[in-house]
């Protein structure tokens, strides 16, 4: 589960000045292993100035295109996101580990729904796989799209998303918002608000017609647009959300006090891949992903932020407890997973699983 596998990068496209799209190679043999969900993201490793650096990102094609893509928007100063959009070529080999994430909904081509979504720049990412893949798979539903953007110049995904408009007329509605480039209806300027948002939802998209909504981009944004659909109306369990959060500033743990006479260290059983691994760690010092990695184990991970989910686990016996968490919905932390990167152990006995998927 923890595997990365090697891929041959077939295509780089530059989309804007600052993102370009990958399209991976998958040999046959790994074309089980690579089968993805729409919004589905992949964790990509590369060695760069010596350093392993591991990020995630969105793939941004259709279930049904049999294509393996993602966009990579390059970050201000940011490492991953500069080195790909400077060196990144077509031949070139990275470290890709299979898909992960649960940015999406099940479809049924009996279905006939309204989504909503609201993206802003590379946030596009993961909505267009779901668009494509939605339109495809089930006739009768229809998409609005609302795209936050600085200009023109910066929409990725501009040419594809025009394409989809053509073939799915009266199925796709699509409404660009920018910033920083006037636009004859007013509504249409600016950013992507909650009051932005709430103008949405009087004027252009009536709230009782929508079945479900995602939302992704940066992460004020995600929580005003989410803010605006709950008090329209929307049910939280409708809206899905899916945080990039390159600007969430790492969390320093702040050590418990662990009772007088307690035990200080846990004995932590790991099984993945179906084999189970042990080892004792202190209950406060590290997380149970930095634990495991000391130990030998080959624990997946990418941001260790708590935002990408890569390190997602089931608790099946004991208990810990979770510094923060950006990417667990409400439903996974009651039915018992954790994020391992922000786990810290609370029993003295903890048992973890990173096989059982749902
Ligand atoms: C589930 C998920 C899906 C994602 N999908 C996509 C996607 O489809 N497309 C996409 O483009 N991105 C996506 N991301 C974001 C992506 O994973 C990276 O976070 C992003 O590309 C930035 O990585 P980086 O290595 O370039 O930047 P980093 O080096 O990680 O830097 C991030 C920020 O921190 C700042 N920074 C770096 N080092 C320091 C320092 N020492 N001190 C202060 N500040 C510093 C940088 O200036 C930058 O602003 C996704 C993230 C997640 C969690
Ligand atoms: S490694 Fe990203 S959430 Fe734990």
């Amino acid at each position: 589960m923890s595997k990365f596998y090697p891929l041959t990068v077939a295509k780089v496209k530059h989309e804007t000045r600052d993102a370009i799209a990958v399209t991976f190679e998958v040999p046959p043999d790994l074309k089980d292993t690579f089968a993805y969900r729409q919004g589905q993201h992949l964790t990509l490793r590369a060695m760069i100035e010596g350093e392993d650096v591991r990020r995630s990102y969105s793939i941004c094609s259709a279930v049904q295109d049999d294509l393996l893509r993602v966009a990579i928007k390059r970050t201000p100063g940011g490492m991953f996101s500069s080195w790909a959009n400077e060196s990144l070529q077509p031949g070139a080999t990275l470290d890709v580990m299979p898909p992960m994430g649960h940015f999406n909904v099940p479809l049924d081509a009996a279905s006939e729904r309204h989504y909503l979504a609201f993206a802003a720049g590379s946030g596009i990412t993961p909505i267009l796989s779901i668009i494509k893949t939605t339109l495809q798979a089930e006739p009768k539903s229809r998409f609005t799209l609302v795209y936050g953007n600085r200009a023109s110049s910066t929409v990725i995904f501009r040419d594809e998303l025009t394409d989809l408009k053509d073939q799915y007329m009266d199925r796709l509605r699509l409404v660009y918002v920018m910033s920083r480039e006037q636009q004859d209806i007013e509504l249409f300027n600016g950013r992507i608000t909650e009051e932005k948002c709430g103008q949405f939802l009087q004027r252009w998209i009536d709230i009782r017609d929508i079945d479900v909504a995602f939302i992704c981009g940066p992460e004020d944004m995600m929580h005003g647009v989410s803010r605006s659909l709950q008090a329209a109306g929307l049910a939280k369990e409708k809206i899905r959300i899916e945080l990039f959060a390159a600007s969430i500033p790492k969390h320093e743990h702040k050590p418990r006090q662990i009772e007088a006479g307690a035990r200080h260290q846990t004995e932590v059983t790991v099984i993945m891949d179906g084999n189970a691994a042990s080892f004792t760690m202190d209950k406060d010092k590290e997380s149970l992903l930095d634990a495991g990695l000391r130990a030998g184990i080959d624990m997946r991970y990418s941001c260790k932020g708590g935002v990408c989910s890569t390190c997602r686990c089931k608790v099946l016996e004991g208990e810990v407890e979770m510094d923060v968490n950006y990417a667990l919905e409400d439903y996974e932390v009651a039915r018992g997973f954790v994020l391992s990167c922000q786990s810290f152990p609370v029993t003295d006995k903890v048992i973890v699983d990173f096989d059982i998927a749902e």
